[in-house]
C-alpha cells in the first residue's frame, strides 16, 4: 500500500503476472505460462494503457492542449477507456460510433462523460452488425467532427503512440517473471499491444519470440484467408494489414478457432479465477498450442485483456 492517489489515472497499470499453475496441472503442457493481468485495470481492460499513454505523449508534444475535446471512433475497449481518461484529466470526449454497435459500452461511455454521436449505417446494413461500408460512415463523421471542434483525434489505428504506451507493461511483465519470458503471442487488432511488448521484450533479450494470433480462415500476416470466414474474437482479427504494425517483429504465426478461444475462457474462470473476454483465452490458448509444438518446455507471457463482465450480453459464458 502507498497510501491514496490523487486521479484515477494513477490506478492505471502495475497490474499483477499470474503464472497459470492450475491450467498446466488441468491441462498438461510442459513450460509456463504468465498472464499479465490488465482487465485490472480501472475500466477493465488494457485500453487504459493507451488512453492514458497517447494522451499524455499528446499533451506533451503540445498537440492537446488543457481542455481540449478528444475525439475516437469506438465504442469498444478503448472508447471507455479514453472517456475515463478524459474525465479524470478534464478533456471533453466526443466518440463517434455507428447505429450498428450494441448499446452496452455506449452506456458506459456516456456514464463516465462522454458525448456519443451516432452515425448511420450503409443501405441495407444489418443492426447489430457494423460492416467496413458502416466504418467508412463514421470515419467522414469523425473527420468532419476534428475539423469542427478543433478535437484531438486519438486515432488508435494510425498513431504509434498505441504500441509505445504498451511498453511500461511489457517491462513489468519481464520484472515480474524474473526475466523467465522466452516467448510471447498476442491476438491483433490494432496491432499496438503486439508491437508494444515485441519491441520492449526483444530490447531486453533478442532472443524471445514473438507470435502473432490470429483467428482460424482469417490469418492475414500468416497467409491462410479463407474466402467467407468470419469470427466472434472482439477487438481484433481483420485480416488486414495494420497501419502501426511492422511484420520484421513477427517470429511466428498461431491460429485458433471462435470454439478454442470460448473453451479456454471457461478455463480460464473455473480453473484459474481468471474472468475474461474471447481474446485473451485466444492468447492463451495460442500459447497453450505452441507450448504443446515448437515451443515445449519453454516459458510464455500473454496479455489478458478484458475482464468477462464484458461479454454478458454475448453467449460466451451461457451453462
Ligand atoms: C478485447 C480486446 N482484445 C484484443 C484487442 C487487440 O489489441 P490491439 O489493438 O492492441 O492489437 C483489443 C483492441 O481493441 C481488445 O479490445
Amino acid at each position: 500500500m502507498d497510501g491514496f492517489i490523487t486521479c484515477m489515472t494513477q490506478a492505471i497499470g502495475k497490474t499483477p503476472l499470474l503464472r497459470l499453475d492450475r491450467l498446466k496441472a488441468h491441462l498438461g503442457y510442459e513450460g509456463e505460462i504468465y498472464a499479465k493481468l490488465e482487465q485490472l485495470n480501472p475500466t477493465s481492460s488494457k485500453k487504459d494503457r493507451i488512453a492514458l499513454g497517447m494522451i499524455e505523449i499528446a499533451e506533451q508534444k503540445g498537440l492537446l492542449k488543457p481542455g481540449q475535446p478528444v475525439l475516437e471512433m469506438t465504442s469498444g475497449n478503448t472508447g471507455t477507456a479514453v472517456a475515463m481518461v478524459c474525465s479524470a484529466k478534464g478533456h471533453p470526449f466526443i466518440c463517434v460510433i455507428s447505429k450498428g454497435n450494441s448499446v452496452e459500452r455506449v452506456k458506459m461511455i456516456k456514464a463516465l462523460g462522454g458525448q456519443i454521436v451516432l452515425v448511420e449505417q450503409a443501405p441495407g446494413a444489418e443492426m447489430g452488425k457494423v460492416s467496413g461500408e458502416d466504418m467508412r460512415y463514421v470515419e467522414k463523421v469523425a473527420e468532419r467532427l476534428v475539423k469542427e471542434t478543433g478535437a484531438f483525434y486519438f486515432n488508435q489505428f494510425q498513431n504509434n503512440d498505441n504500441s509505445a504506451s504498451h511498453e511500461p507493461a511489457a517491462l513489468e511483465m519481464w520484472v515480474q517473471s524474473m526475466g523467465q519470458i522466452q516467448a510471447f503471442a498476442d491476438f491483433i487488432g490494432t496491432g499496438g499491444t503486439f508491437m508494444g511488448y515485441a519491441r520492449a521484450l526483444k530490447r531486453l533479450n533478442p532472443a524471445i519470440r514473438a507470435y502473432a494470433v490470429e483467428p482460424h480462415g482469417l490469418a492475414y500476416y500468416k497467409g491462410e484467408i479463407i474466402p467467407g470466414t468470419s469470427h466472434t474474437i472482439q477487438g481484433g482479427g481483420y485480416a488486414k494489414d495494420m497501419v502501426i504494425v511492422d511484420k520484421a517483429y513477427m517470429d511466428g504465426f498461431l491460429t485458433v478457432s471462435c470454439e478454442e478461444s470460448a473453451e479456454m475462457c471457461k478455463n480460464l474462470a473455473k480453473i484459474e479465477g481468471v474472468f475474461a473476454g474471447l481474446s485473451s483465452g485466444a492468447n492463451v490458448a495460442a500459447a497453450v498450442k505452441a507450448l504443446n509444438g515448437a515451443e515445449r518446455g519453454n516459458h510464455f507471457g500473454v496479455v489478458v485483456n478484458d475482464c468477462g463482465l464484458k461479454y454478458m450480453s454475448t453467449d460466451l459464458f451461457c451453462l
